[in-house]
């Protein structure tokens, strides 16, 4: 790639939409952590974990990521983790960052909501005062665990409701659609939050119109598959509902089998609101902008795009208005120069 193009995607003031907390945790934090509270892990060694990252669809990741956050029990387990990554962050010049957390993960562990969501919360608001970098949380439904223990999740969590902006959907989604969480959404939208949902990542097309029809979600994360029908496409075209994309774990994951092959080019050329993003940066190979290197590095992706994404990083967030046009305004200042 031209080291022009490189430097201004580097460069380019950003925001990341899709990233989960949990799939932050590198290796050595996961050893660091584990040795500070006594858990036992059945890795020897950061290597040895490293070499089990060799995923052959969701499922395989799902069971790794959900040992790796055994290690989460403290507060500052919490705060360490969110300060690692809103670190790495920084140095991708991410401006804004909307990260989900899994908080059935944790409390399923016997870790209370609030030990997880103050530890994070804590560790964005000082992200806030000493960079200037905003965020938000969305906390995300397990949608292999039932109804009945979301919504138990929804009740943990409304003490904590000034500590997120919304709910998403997340963990395997084939045979669990959209619609076993529509009356769950529906109480979320009556109070008030913002709702989104993983859809068509591995799930068919149907999983992003019910998640539209059913959930009511204002934006899709993933959502690679609605190129597999054509009149989706428009809609999600049409309406602007914007698709939180995330290449390098859509590689890992097998949904594509090389970066090359990746549908990003064909969801922009399609007219989609498109954002890149990085998923569970620390098993995919890499932060936002090493999937945006790889992306621009394969496909005939150049400056307009580039220009873009970053434009619409902000404009699907869910920053309030003045705060987007403020963005977006620095994100047109710099391409102009
Ligand atoms: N949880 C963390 N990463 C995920 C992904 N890519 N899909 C579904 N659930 C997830
Ligand atoms: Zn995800």
């Amino acid at each position: 790639m031209d080291a022009g193009l490189r430097h201004m995607l580097e460069r380019m003031p950003k925001a990341e939409l899709h990233m989960h907390i949990e799939g932050s945790l590198e290796p050595e934090l996961i050893f660091a952590l584990a040795a500070r509270n006594g858990v036992a892990l059945k890795y020897r060694s950061v290597d040895e974990l490293r070499h089990a990252y060799a995923f052959t669809d969701l499922q395989s990741f799902l069971d790794i990521y959900y040992a790796g956050a055994s290690v989460l029990l403290k507060e500052q387990d919490f705060y360490d983790m969110t300060r690692a990554y809103l670190e790495r962050a920084r140095a991708d010049n991410v401006r804004h960052a909307e990260l989900f957390f899994d908080p059935q993960t944790h409390t399923e562990r016997g870790v209370s909501f609030g030990t997880a969501i103050g530890g994070i919360h804590r560790a964005l608001q000082d992200a806030r005062t000493e960079w200037g970098m905003s965020s938000a949380l969305i906390m995300c439904f397990l949608r292999h665990l039932s109804e009945e223990e979301a919504f138990a999740t929804l009740e943990q969590a409304l003490p904590y409701r000034d500590k997120f902006i919304g709910v998403g959907l997340d963990s395997s989604e084939r045979g669990h659609p959209p619609e076993k969480f529509a009356r769950v959404f529906a109480r979320c939208r009556e109070l008030g939050l913002r709702l989104v949902a993983h859809a068509g990542e591995e799930g068919p097309p149907e999983y992003i119109r019910t998640a539209l029809d059913l959930l009511q979600v204002e934006r899709i994360d993933h959502g690679v598959r609605c190129l597999e029908d054509a009149e989706l496409t428009l809609r999600l075209a049409r309406d602007k509902v914007p698709l939180t994309v995330c290449p390098l774990s859509n590689v890992r994951l097998r949904v594509f089998d090389k970066a090359a092959d990746h549908n990003l080019m064909r969801l922009l050329e399609a007219g989609l609101t498109v954002t890149v993003n990085s998923d569970d940066p620390a098993y995919f190979g890499g932060y936002v902008n090493d999937n945006f290197r790889e992306m621009f590095a394969v496909l005939p992706l150049g400056r307009t795009h580039a220009h873009q994404l970053a434009r619409d990083s902000f404009s699907a967030s869910f920053l309030p208005p003045a705060e987007k046009q403020k963005l977006m305004a620095e994100v047109d200042a710099f391409f102009a120069s």
